[in-house]
This record gives C-alpha cells, structure tokens and sequence, in this order.
C-alpha cells in the first residue's frame, strides 16, 4: 500500500478524474476526504471506499468559496489530526468563440479552475508546514500548455494552474511541500458530454464516433480513462516521487509531444 495512513483531500471527488483518484487512494491505504458541490456524489465515492474497507468521509464543498475550502482543511485535520496530500482537481469546461464567451462564464471557469486552486493551496500550506511537509498535486490540462480554439477561457484558466503550481513548488520546496500538476489529454468523463454533443450536430454522427474523433488527436489512437490520471496522481503524491517539485506531467497519450503519425502520413514496419 503506497499511501498507508496519509491523509489526502481531493476535490472534484463526485466524478470522473477525482471520483476513481478518491478510489484509489483508497485502495492504497489513505484516509480519504471527498469534496464536491455535488455532496451526495461525494458522499457516495466515500462509502464505496469504506464498503471496501477503506477509511473515507465527504463533504459538500465550493471551491470558488474560500470559507468552504477553510471549512474543507479545518474538518479533514480535526478528523485524522494532518493533511498529506491537497489533490486539487475540482473543475468545469466551457468552450465557444472568445466574441461569445459571457463575461459570467469567464468569472466562474477562473473562479472554480483557477482561484480554487490557489484557495486550497493558501489554506492548505499552513497545515502541512505544521507536520513538516506535504504534496499537493493540481489537475491543469493539456489545453493548459498549448492554445487551443474555443477553449480561450478555459486555456486561460489551467495555463495559471500550471504557472501557480510551479511559482508554489519553488516558494515551499525548502519548507518539505511539493507542489506538482497532471496535464491530462482526452478522458473519458461526463465533463466532455457537451463537448460531444456539439461534435454530433456539427458531424450528424453517433457519440462514440465523437469519442474517436477526439481519440485520433492522440498519438496513441485513444482518449484516456480516469483511472490512467489517477495512477499518475498517486505517483506524484507518493514518497516514490520525493525528488520531483514544480512539474506539470502531461497524462495525454502523447498528444503535448506532437502530431499523430497518421497525419503525418504514418509508418511501415
Ligand atoms: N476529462 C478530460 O478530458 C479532462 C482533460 C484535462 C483536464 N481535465 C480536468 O480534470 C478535472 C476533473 O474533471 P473530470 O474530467 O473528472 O470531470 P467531471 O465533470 O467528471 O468531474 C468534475 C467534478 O468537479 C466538481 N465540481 C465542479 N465545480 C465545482 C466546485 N465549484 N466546487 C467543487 N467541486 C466542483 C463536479 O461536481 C464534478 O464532480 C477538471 O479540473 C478538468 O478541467 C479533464
């Protein structure tokens, strides 16, 4: 068990990337604290890991609200007595031409993807500086290294996880905090639904031919699954990877490195 007895929080924990991260942290032996706007999400990923034999709670939780992420830290710590681990993964999508994006859709994809994540961080640090140290891990994305069309706020918004992640690891790494961030490509998660929904009107095809257009972006020929980001979540707030502070790890099938081969004309042999 990589995690036995370390106390992590991760938020976004209802769903997708943080609901099979809540699992796995689970099943490696963390005591686990879920949070979610949607609490009754969270709560349900807390009682499947202790149906499991796992040590879990949840809490309803809006990362946009800094006395909710106080509340979030303060009740984790007063549980299990330290924090480990902040796996901030909490986030939304939104998408559309720039001359289309309502300045409230702009407010809310900082507030929750970005200002979440410096919330949890600033509330977070003091307690692992308490123990001696802690890793927090930040989910940013692909589309947080590169621009990408119709995704301008929502670029904007992991670019500034990727720089907060970083500018955080060199502020704390004397003081035993690593502070690291997953860039993942394509998952498969209800996140994307709209996404898909939109690539069926434009293309009048089936869901599943929406999700292998967006897996031929990847040079592996596939999107990824949750649990892919999670193992890459576990490493990075694991011991095994006590060296590693400031890193932005592309969870992406090769996508950050470079075109697929079949665009390119592809290979023989
Ligand atoms: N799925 C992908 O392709 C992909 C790619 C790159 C990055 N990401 C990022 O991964 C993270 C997790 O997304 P996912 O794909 O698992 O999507 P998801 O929709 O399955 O999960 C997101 C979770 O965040 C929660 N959430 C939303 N706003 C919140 C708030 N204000 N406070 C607390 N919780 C809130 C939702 O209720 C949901 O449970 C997000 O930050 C997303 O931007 C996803």
């Amino acid at each position: 068990m990589r995690l036995k007895d370390k106390v992590a929080l991760i938020t976004g924990a209802a769903s997708g990337i943080g609901k099979s991260t809540s699992l796995l942290f689970g099943r490696e032996g963390a005591k686990v604290m879920c949070v979610d706007i949607n609490g009754e999400g969270a709560e349900r990923v807390a009682h499947q890991i202790a149906d499991t034999g796992g040590d879990a709670a949840s809490l309803t939780v809006d990362v946009a609200q800094e006395e909710d992420v106080q509340r979030m830290v303060r009740e984790t710590v007063e549980r299990w007595g330290r924090l480990d681990t902040l796996y901030n993964n909490a986030g939304i999508a939104t998408g559309g031409p720039v001359t289309q994006v309502q300045e409230e859709e702009w407010d809310r994809t900082i507030d929750i993807n970005l200002k979440g994540v410096f919330l949890g961080c600033k509330h977070a640090i003091p307690e692992m500086l308490k123990q001696g140290g802690g890793a927090i891990v930040n989910t940013a994305s692909d589309a947080g290294l590169r621009g990408t069309a119709w995704l301008s706020t929502y670029c904007a918004s992991k670019g500034g996880v990727v720089l907060l992640t970083k500018s955080l690891a060199v502020e704390w790494a004397q003081q035993g905090i690593r502070v690291n961030c997953v860039c993942p490509g394509v998952i498969r998660t209800p996140i994307l639904d709209p996404f898909i929904e939109r690539g069926r009107e434009l293309f009048s095809d089936s869901a599943e031919e929406a999700w292998e257009r967006l897996a031929q972006l990847h040079p592996i020929g596939r999107v990824g699954e949750p649990e892919e980001v999670a193992r890459a979540v576990m490493f990075l707030a694991s011991d095994e990877a006590s060296f590693i502070t400031g890193v932005a790890l592309p969870v992406d099938g090769g996508l950050e490195a470079g075109p697929p081969m079949q665009r390119l004309g592809g290979i023989d042999g």
